[in-house]
C-alpha cells in the first residue's frame, strides 16, 4: 500500500530541479562564468548563492523535464505557455534564456523563483519569475535565507535594491544583506525582517530611483518603528549602488556609511520638510501638513511623543497646539 502512495510533485520540486540544472549549465558556460568573473564574483560566492545559467535554447528545460507540457512547468513560471491569436495554437518555451540565474528562496530554504540577468547589455536587464502560488514579490526578500545566521551575528540587516548588491556585499564582508525583488519595500517586507533582527538599515542606490525607493520604504517602516527597534537609511553617492561602491572603495568605506546612516526620525522630518520654506508661516504650515500622515503611522510610544515635540518646534507651535491642529481641539475634561 505504501508503494502506491505517490509523492506529490510540488512547484518547489520543479523549481529546485531547474535550479540544479542551471547550476550545472553554469559550470560548462564560459561566457556566463566570464561574465560573473568580470563582475568580480568569486566561485565560492557563486556557489554559496547557487548561481546558475539558463542556456540559449527555447526549450532547454526539456532535457530536465521529459514532460515539457506538464502544467506545473507553466505554473512555476519557468515555461511560458502562450496561445497564438491567429492559429489558436499553444506554444510553450523557456522563460529564462541566456541569462545568469539567481535562485530566490523562502525562509525555509525552498526555491520559489528566479531572477535572471542578461550577460551584458539588453532588456530587460533582469527578468524575474512571475507571481505564482509560491512566489509573492511583495513578501519575499532575496538572500534572506542565505543571510539568516549572519543577521543574528551582525545584529542588523542591510536592505538593498538588487541581487548583485546582496551577493557583492556577502563576498566583501556583509553577509547580512537582502534585497527587495524589483518592487518597493512593503510593510510585509519590514514585518518579516523584524522577525529576524531588531535593526534594519536600508541601503538604496544613490540615484533618483533609489531616493524614491527610500521614501516608499519609510512608509513601509513607520508602523513598525517601535521604541525597541531601529530603522536607518543609508544614502550612497548618486552614481553608486552597494555593489559598485564596495567594489570601488572597500569594506571599511562602506562600513562608515552604515555607521553614519540617517535614523528614521531624521529622515521622516527631512521628508516632511522637503520643499518647505521655514522662514514663512506658509512653509511651516506646509511642513506640519506633510508630517501628519507620516507621524500618525508611528506606533504609540516615546519616539512618537518626541517627534511630535520636534515637529512642533520646527513649525513654531507647542506640542499641544500641533496636536490640536492635527486632531481638533482636545475634548473638555480630558
Ligand atoms: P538596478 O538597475 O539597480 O540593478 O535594479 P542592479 O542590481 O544594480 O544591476 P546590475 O548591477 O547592473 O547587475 C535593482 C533591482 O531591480 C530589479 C532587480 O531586482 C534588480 O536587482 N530589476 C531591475 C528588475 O527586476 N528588472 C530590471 O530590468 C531591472
Ligand atoms: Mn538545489
Ligand atoms: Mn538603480
Ligand atoms: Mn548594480
Ligand atoms: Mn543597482
Amino acid at each position: 500500500a505504501s508503494e502506491q502512495r505517490q509523492k506529490q510533485v510540488t512547484l518547489s520540486d520543479v523549481l529546485e530541479k531547474a535550479c540544479d540544472a542551471y547550476k550545472k549549465h553554469l559550470k560548462s558556460s564560459h561566457k556566463a562564468v566570464d561574465y560573473l568573473k568580470g563582475r568580480g564574483l568569486s566561485g565560492d560566492i557563486a556557489k554559496q548563492f547557487g548561481l546558475g545559467y539558463a542556456p540559449e535554447g527555447w526549450r532547454s528545460l526539456a532535457s530536465v523535464f521529459p514532460n515539457y507540457d506538464d502544467p506545473l512547468l507553466a505554473e512555476s513560471g519557468l515555461v511560458i505557455a502562450s496561445v497564438d491569436e491567429g492559429s489558436g495554437e499553444e506554444k510553450r518555451y523557456d522563460r529564462f534564456r541566456d541569462r545568469v540565474m539567481f535562485p530566490i528562496r523562502n525562509v525555509k530554504g525552498e526555491c520559489i523563483g528566479f531572477g535572471g540577468r542578461v550577460l551584458g547589455e539588453g532588456t530587460p536587464k533582469y527578468l524575474n519569475s512571475p507571481e505564482t502560488p509560491v512566489f509573492h514579490k511583495g513578501r519575499e526578500l532575496y538572500g534572506l535565507f542565505e543571510a539568516r545566521h549572519a543577521l543574528r551575528e551582525h545584529g542588523y540587516v542591510l536592505v538593498t535594491e538588487g541581487y548583485m548588491d546582496v551577493v557583492a556585499l556577502a563576498q566583501l564582508g556583509f553577509p547580512n544583506a537582502v534585497a527587495t525583488l524589483g518592487t518597493a519595500c512593503t510593510p510585509d517586507h519590514v514585518q518579516k525582517l523584524f522577525r529576524f533582527t531588531d535593526s534594519v538599515v536600508f541601503s538604496f542606490d544613490g540615484d533618483a530611483a533609489g531616493r524614491r525607493a527610500a521614501r516608499k520604504a519609510l512608509d513601509g517602516a513607520l508602523p513598525y518603528a517601535s521604541d525597541v527597534r531601529s530603522v536607518k537609511f543609508l544614502f550612497l553617492p548618486p552614481e553608486h549602488d552597494p555593489d559598485s561602491y564596495i567594489r570601488a572603495f572597500g569594506k571599511d568605506a562602506f562600513a562608515r556609511y552604515v555607521s553614519e546612516a540617517t535614523p528614521l526620525s531624521r529622515f521622516m522630518i527631512e521628508a516632511a520638510r522637503d520643499g518647505c520654506d521655514l522662514n514663512t508661516a506658509e512653509g511651516r504650515a506646509h511642513l506640519a501638513s506633510n508630517a501628519r500622515p507620516l507621524w500618525s503611522q508611528l506606533p504609540e510610544g516615546a519616539l512618537k511623543r518626541q517627534l511630535l515635540g520636534e515637529i512642533a518646534e520646527l513649525v513654531q507651535l507647542n506640542s499641544r497646539e500641533l496636536s490640536e491642529v492635527w486632531n481638533g481641539p482636545a475634548k473638555a475634561g480630558k
